[in-house]
């Protein structure tokens, strides 16, 4: 039997919170209700951070509200404070993430707090979180490079992943940030995080900046990881890692993974046809 391997589309947030010109929440809402039909188990749709610094994510309670939610799938949504966890529980979010960084120059650009004072930051949200049984999934950017820092040591990276572990989040989601990572550099990452968190914990999310993230999840596969964030169409970047392009197209990657034989439970033509509808909505513009 062939193994399974989980792409988690993250598409209609980390997508699409790049976009500068505003998507209708009635657009976003025909994407998520359309990928909801593909097969995937977690799709990331919301962020509760502020809409002065991510205007595009301010309609994250009205897509939570309006989306039709099909059951066995999981409505994520980012939350970096406690004021965006009882924003994301109050809309009915499925599951929360909590965002850190392995570089202190990133932390401060996309969080407005230093590693230390994130981590400080997010466990009152893990603890709310666990009070009302809502899974919390740990994303770390720039675990192999910075926008603003230059390299990242691997053991950077693996500090943080322990750190976020501990505190509970179910699943690390390890980001290559500016899309610039090399496979050997991917698996020198992989392996300073597995001595610290066990394998089955680890997700790969990376941008696709230079072209190399389907390579570096081929890297990654070899050190045992079996999910991937992927987004549809390749939507978007991150406001906050100037120049760095959209996370690997989620339709590539499918395709990949069945001709390697790996199983992911994903209906390629629904793919197709929400990708289309993705590329539709790039600079539509609609309020
Ligand atoms: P701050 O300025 O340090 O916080 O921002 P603050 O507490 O002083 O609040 C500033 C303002 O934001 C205040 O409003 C607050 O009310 C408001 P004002 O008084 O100025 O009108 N505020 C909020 N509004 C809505 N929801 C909230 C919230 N919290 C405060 N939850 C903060 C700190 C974290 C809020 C800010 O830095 C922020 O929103 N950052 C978000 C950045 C972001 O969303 N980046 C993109 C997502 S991360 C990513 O894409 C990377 C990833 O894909 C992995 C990878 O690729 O590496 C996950
Ligand atoms: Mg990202």
């Amino acid at each position: 039997m062939s193994e399974t391997v989980e792409l988690f589309e993250v598409g209609p947030r980390d997508g699409l919170q790049n976009e500068a010109t505003l998507i209708s929440a009635k657009d976003k809402i025909a994407l998520v209700d359309l990928l909801s039909t593909a097969g995937f188990a977690r799709i990331e749709v919301a962020s509760f951070v502020s809409p002065k610094w991510v205007p595009q994510m301010a309609t994250s309670a009205d897509v939570l509200a309006g989306i039709k939610r099909k059951s066995g799938v999981s409505y994520a949504a980012l939350t970096p404070n406690a004021r965006g966890f009882e924003g994301a529980v109050q809309a009915r979010a499925d599951e929360v993430a909590i965002f850190g960084s392995a570089s202190e120059g990133f932390s401060k650009a996309n969080i407005n707090a230093t590693i230390a004072e994130s981590l400080e930051r997010f466990v009152p949200v893990v603890e709310a979180a666990k009070a009302i049984g809502i899974p919390v999934r740990g994303y770390i950017s720039c675990t192999i490079n910075c926008p603003y820092d230059g390299p990242t040591p691997p053991e950077a990276s693996a500090r943080v992943a322990q750190a976020l572990h501990e505190m509970g989040c179910y699943e690390l989601s390890l980001g290559d940030t500016t899309g610039h990572a090399y496979p050997n550099e991917i698996t020198a990452m992989l392996r300073a995080v597995k001595s610290v968190v066990p394998n089955a914990k680890l997700a790969g999310h990376y941008h696709d900046t230079s072209g190399r993230a389907l390579a570096n999840i081929e890297a990654s596969l070899t050190q045992g990881v079996r999910v991937f964030d992927t987004s549809i169409a390749g939507l978007g970047g991150c406001p906050y890692a100037p120049g760095a392009s959209g996370n690997v197209a989620t339709e590539y990657v499918a395709a990949r993974l069945a001709e390697l034989g790996y199983q992911t439970g994903l209906d390629l033509e629904v793919l197709m046809k929400a990708a289309q509808m993705a590329r539709g909505l790039r600079g539509k513009g609609t309020i």
